[in-house]
């Protein structure tokens, strides 16, 4: 194993978007939403995202955007509410849209009763043509999953799944306040099988407390034997200045940098021994998905979920909280469930944040997406698409110096491309071309 230095602890964005959400700014109102959302480029279809911000308990590692309900009338109530900004999203488009991918995340849509699952599908499909062959996917917190549910979710149209598994340790799971049995993975896993919503993912985190090469091992092993055809493999972003419940797992439990490191290339070396092709920094699949095939040509695309086939021209995000990437740039709906329900309620998008991208944001959005993909970016090819000049990529080259004497990097004729042993490296490479790094780190994760 590769010993890590000190540069790994270094803070460094997951580059979902390029500029990064901590940049994002409240002068992208609704205002230009709307501007944004009447100028999408005609008859290209479209992604929508659809954000259920509530899940039955909380888990303390947990970083998305998020509350514990212990009622359903908030949540029945919020459903109340993506049916009215799904209507407002519509209206403020100039024709109908055909839709190719529809994401349901959270949270965790699993909570959702079966008549609210029906009622927001039928909503998106009466706004939106769903194309026949789109793609239909959803989160699943499998505790507690039941057969009407999965059933609802298929009638829906839903293809494909992913299951939190995250760690199968007891020890572990007690520290992150997540109980799961084995049995009630396996009883999803079936479940969604027996309905046909075959296409499986299953995340797992490693640096989580108590987390040891041995205990992380035995995950993977449960993991494989699902055999599912995507993994996703998170490294946890410990932010507890941001997510306050972080701060009940206890640090001295965490696994070092060293170990996180070497707690990825386990998986990754375990993943690729049984079959699963790596892809970008954290994903793996089976060579026959969707996915291995898209990594194959090069046309894996990164979003705010993390690896996709998405390659719609523009991604609406719907629900508190939600991002939406347009040709444009990103913009971000209001966080705060009650502040969402007022916009919404008073028929205004509910736009908090977000961010134009200039031309220069543009080209080192391009080189952060194929390293983050392909770990491999072609600086002159995509230079040469956004028509500007290479000199333009100076200073980032400047920045991966270290990098290149240490073998991380490599450049031949403007080809950069990241050595397969310093994956886990990659976010580091990416932040050589970040503009906006130097404005403030303090908001991500260890770059491992
Ligand atoms: C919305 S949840 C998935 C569905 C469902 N809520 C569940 O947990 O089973 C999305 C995924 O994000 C990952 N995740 C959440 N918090 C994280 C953190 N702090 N660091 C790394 N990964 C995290 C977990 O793997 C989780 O399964
Ligand atoms: S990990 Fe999933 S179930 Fe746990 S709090 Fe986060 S979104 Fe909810």
């Amino acid at each position: 194993m590769l010993q890590v230095s000190e540069m790994f602890s270094a803070k460094v964005p997951r580059y979902t978007s390029y500029p990064t959400a901590p940049h994002f700014h409240s002068g992208i109102d609704e205002a230009v939403y709307r501007d944004w959302l009447r100028n999408l480029p005609e008859n290209a279809p479209l992604s929508l995202y659809v954000h259920i911000p509530f899940c039955d308990t909380l888990c303390w590692f947990c970083g998305c955007h998020t509350t514990a309900v212990n009622s359903y009338k908030p949540v029945a109530d919020y459903c109340d509410l993506l049916q009215k900004e799904v209507e407002l999203v519509s209206q403020a488009l100039k024709t109908r849209r055909a839709v190719s991918h529809i994401h349901w995340g959270g949270g965790s849509p699993t909570l959702l009763h079966i008549g609210d699952i029906a009622r927001l599908d039928a909503d998106l499909r009466r706004h939106f043509d769903v194309l026949p062959d789109a793609e239909f996917s959803i989160e699943i917190d499998p505790r507690g999953l039941d057969g009407a549910t999965v059933a609802a979710m298929r009638k829906a149209g839903v293809t494909r799944a992913s299951i939190g598994l995250q760690d199968c340790n007891a020890k572990v799971q007690q520290a992150i306040n997540r109980i799961q049995s084995d049995e009630e993975t396996i009883e999803a896993v079936s479940l969604l099988r027996e309905a046909g919503i075959s296409s499986l993912n299953i995340d797992l985190v490693y640096g989580l407390p108590y987390q040891t090469l041995e205990n992380w091992e035995a995950t993977l092993d449960f993991a494989l034997w699902l055999s599912p055809d995507r993994l996703s493999v998170f490294g946890y972003a410990h932010v507890p200045q941001f997510k306050k419940h972080q701060a009940l797992i206890p640090e001295s439990a965490l696994p070092d940098i060293q170990l996180r490191f070497e707690q990825a290339e386990l998986a990754r070396e375990i993943l690729c021994a049984h079959g699963y092709v790596a892809i970008g920094l954290d994903h793996f699949a089976k060579p026959g998905d969707a996915l291995a095939v898209a990594a194959k040509h090069g046309e894996v695309a990164r979003n705010f979920q993390g690896y996709t086939t998405d390659n719609a021209a523009a991604l609406i995000g719907l629900g508190a909280s939600a991002i939406g990437s347009f040709p444009q740039g990103y913009v971000q709906n209001i966080a705060n469930v009650p502040a969402y329900r007022d916009a919404v309620q008073s028929g205004r998008l509910p736009v908090a944040r977000g961010v134009a991208v200039s031309d220069d944001d543009r080209i080192r959005r391009a080189v952060i997406e194929r390293l983050m993909c392909d770990l491999r970016a072609d600086l002159p090819a995509i230079a040469a698409r956004y028509n500007r000049p290479l000199t333009d990529f100076a200073e980032a080259l400047a920045n991966l110096a270290p990098m290149k004497d240490r073998g991380i990097v490599a450049e031949k004729d403007g080809i950069l491309m990241i050595a397969p042993d310093w994956r886990s490296a990659t976010r580091l490479v990416c932040a050589a071309f970040d503009r906006y790094l130097p404005q403030g780190t303090a908001r991500h994760s260890v770059s491992v």
